[in-house]
Formats: C-alpha cells, structure tokens, sequence
C-alpha cells in the first residue's frame, strides 16, 4: 500500500498534488511519502520481536531524510560504505543500531567503523576476518563479527540481484563456514556473536528463506555445541515488492515473520534485518515529463526527460514499474501502445516495452512507480545529465530534500592539467 493516489483528477502524493512540485522544481524529480516509509517500517517492526534490530538497508535509499524519518521510527541502518555509514551517522542514526555488510570493506573503512562503535561487523571472507583483526587490535578494540555464511540456497529472483548460490562472490562457502568460526574465534581482534545470511533481493516466495533459514539455525545450534557463543542471528533483507498492480502480491512482512518465528524459534537469538526495497520502493515515484510523442516505424516512442542515469532498474534488471499519467485519465480515454524511453543516447534507456496508456501528449506529467528503492541511490550523470533531484511529502508538507545539481556543479570537479592550459 501507498500514499500516492488520485484527488480531484490528479495524483497526489498524500496531500500534495504532483503537478504543483512539478511546476515548482520541475522535472524528473523523485518524490518520497513519509506515511508510506512510516508506515511499511512499522508493518515490518510489527512481523517481529521487539528485540530485533531493523538495520534499514541504507543502499535502497540513501537520502538523509529518508534516514533520519526512519531512524526516529527507531530504525538502524545496514551499511556497506564508510560514506553510507558517514550518512547513518548524520541522520542521527545511532552506532549502536549500525552493521557494516560487504565484502570489500576496506582498513580504513574498518578503522572509520571502530571508532564510530558500530553494532557489528558481517564479515563475508578469511582475509577479512584477518584484516578486522588486525585493525582492531592495533586500536585496542575487539570487532563485534558476525560471519555472512552462503547458504548456497537459490532466491528465484533475478539472476542479477540472486546472492545466496555457490557461484556468487557473497558470503563464506557452506563447506568452510565451522573452519572459519574457528579460526576468527582464535583472533585477537575478533568477537564472535552471530551468523548472518542474505540470499538476494526482490524475492518473491517464501521457501527460499525457509531453506535458508533452517540451514542457518543449524550451523547456530552446531557452533554452540563448538563452544562458540553466538547471540545473534542476521537475516538480512530481501522480501520483494509488488512492482505490477495486476500481479499476485509477494508475501506480506507477516508471513516472512512467520517464517523466521518457525525457524529460529529455539534459539534464543537477537534478530537482525536489513530491509532495504521493502521499506523503500512503494514509498517513492519519480516524476517526469513527455517531452515528444514520437512516431517510428511500427511503434509509438514517449520521450520522457527522465533517462536510464535516473532510474537505472529496467535497463539493468528488466525490471517493470508502472507508469501512470499525473491527470487521471477518463475511464473512456482512448489507449495506446507506447515504448516509454528516455532522451540517454542508448537503446537500453527503456523504461517500458509496448506499454498500453491512456494517449499522451508532448509536455503531460507521467508517474514511474515503485522508485523509493534503488532509484536515486543509482542515478548517474551519464550524457551530462545532473541526477533528478529528490523531494520529501509529510501531510500537506513537502521538502526538497535534495535539489537539482546545477550544470556548471556538474563538472566543476574536473581538471584541464597544465599542458593543456598554454
Ligand atoms: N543486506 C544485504 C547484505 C544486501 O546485499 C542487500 C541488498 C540488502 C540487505 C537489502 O535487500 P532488499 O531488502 O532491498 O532486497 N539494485 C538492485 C537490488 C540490489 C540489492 C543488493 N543488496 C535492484 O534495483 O533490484
């Protein structure tokens, strides 16, 4: 469920109308619904026990206000970057609910973390479970270490975004996961707490995570009889969302809840999740505006000025998002099939193949929906083009929560070296 709906012939992201932050920042823009983040975290905390830590997976949305809305409903932040945990940080997000995943995580990263006092570390390889150690004992300080295990269980989720098979480069092999608790147990710069586990993303069954997750309550139960002491379970995030309206939803937060009830239920662990998509993509639309109609040979393109360096997800992915025109249509409008593209010098700047819509014209607002996660936090400058800037609704309130790069910004970083100067 989300909160950009049509009032009055025009959609509205809660209470503001889009046109009217159309005509005031203009166009692409993302646009954010407080109540939607609100209300999908609070779905989500109410699937589980109140001791788990919901670690907000800051790489779906990076935005600081989309942060620091989360973080006061008592988020953490799952982050895979010093720069991602500079911005938790700066939401006001407190160390204490931060864990670091990824696996490149560099010393320095490791350095940043230590002194900020993260909550913990997911540490996905040997070399760096060395590398941890060594950087925390140099500061005195035991790394709290969880190990991201791969449970070599297949998501069914797009082979792109599918992290819990053998083949991918997440996690620590099935095979090795006991030699590598014993081997952090004996580091010195190592404490073990916990196992952690994410499978993939945009996953849309329910028995992928059973698996996965009963293979994890297993190792738990086999690591304490190995005298490990292992307090806490990490999930990771992963439930997906339902990007087409006319599609059988995926499993509600409850459901997953339910899964994990059954799976972890003996084990006396703190839970940790790291949503991401869940809490993000239906609380987020991007914006943009026909800029042609353009007739080609046997299809019909819609130019709109948004591109693939704004919303990169169907170019990447395939991925379907929905696009709806800002002015409702009649019931009775006449329809058309469309290619909705972009202006980016690309084939791939595609946002949808023979889309049926109600006829557009040259200038009409249009809606590309579920864009909260991996929208903008995606975005790039390719053919010059400053990313869509980002605005947050809360009632009647709306924000610009991050403006419209300017074009000389753009490139105001580069430098002409001296031989080309003379
Ligand atoms: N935890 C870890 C360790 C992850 O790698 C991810 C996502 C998450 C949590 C959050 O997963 P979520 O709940 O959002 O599914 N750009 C792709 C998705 C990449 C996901 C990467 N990892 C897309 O647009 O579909």
């Amino acid at each position: 469920m989300n909160h950009f709906e049509y009032r009055g012939g025009v959609l509205h992201a809660e209470e503001v109308p889009l046109d009217k932050i159309a005509d005031e920042v203009g166009t692409p823009f993302y646009c954010y619904s407080t109540a939607t983040l609100t209300r999908h975290y609070r779905v989500f905390a109410a699937a589980l026990p109140k001791t788990a830590l919901i670690a907000f997976s800051v790489k779906a949305n990076g935005n600081l206000a989309v942060l620091k809305t989360l973080g006061n409903l008592g988020a953490g932040a799952d982050v895979v970057s010093a720069g991602e945990l500079k911005k938790a940080l700066a939401a006001g997000i407190p160390a204490q609910r931060i864990v670091f995943s990824g696996v490149g995580k560099t010393k320095e990263e490791m350095r940043i973390a230590l002194d900020a006092g993260i909550y913990q570390f997911n540490v996905e390889g040997e070399p760096e479970l060395d590398a941890l150690s060594e950087v925390a004992a140099s500061l005195n300080a035991k790394a709290p270490v969880t190990l991201r295990v791969n449970p070599d269980v297949d998501a069914k989720t797009h082979a792109k975004i599918n992290t819990g098979t053998a083949e991918t480069k997440f996690g620590i092999p099935w095979s090795r996961a006991h030699a590598a608790y014993a081997h952090g147990a004996k580091l010195p710069g190592i404490e073990i707490v916990g196992v952690d586990v994410h499978i993939g993303s945009q996953i849309t069954e329910l028995a992928p995570f059973k698996a996965a997750f009963e293979r994890v309550a297993g190792l738990i139960a086999e690591l304490r009889s190995k005298g490990h002491r292992i307090s806490r379970a990490d999930l990771g995030g992963g439930l997906g969302v339902p990007y087409r309206l006319d599609n059988a939803p995926p499993p509600d937060p409850a459901a997953y809840g339910s899964v994990i009830a059954a799976a972890t239920k003996h084990l006396d662990v703190q839970l940790i999740l790291e949503p991401g998509r869940l809490i993000a993509a239906n609380a987020g639309i991007l914006v943009s505006r026909v800029i042609y109609v353009k007739p080609g040979e046997s299809k019909v393109f819609l130019v709109l000025d948004a591109g693939m360096n704004d919303l990169i997800r169907p170019a990447m992915y395939d991925a379907h998002h929905d696009i709806l025109p800002i002015r409702e249509p009649q019931p009775n409008a006449p329809r058309q099939r469309y290619d909705v593209v972009g202006p980016v010098c690309e084939t791939a700047d595609l946002f949808a193949r023979d889309r049926d819509l109600p006829e557009a014209r040259g200038s009409d607002l249009m809606a590309i929906m579920t864009a909260g996660a991996y929208g903008s936090v995606m975005a790039s400058a390719y053919n010059a083009r400053p990313p869509a800037p980002e605005v947050l609704v809360h009632g009647q309130q709306w924000c610009v929560v991050r403006p419209r790069m300017t074009l000389e910004a753009l490139f105001a970083l580069d430098r002409v070296p001296g031989w080309l100067e003379h």
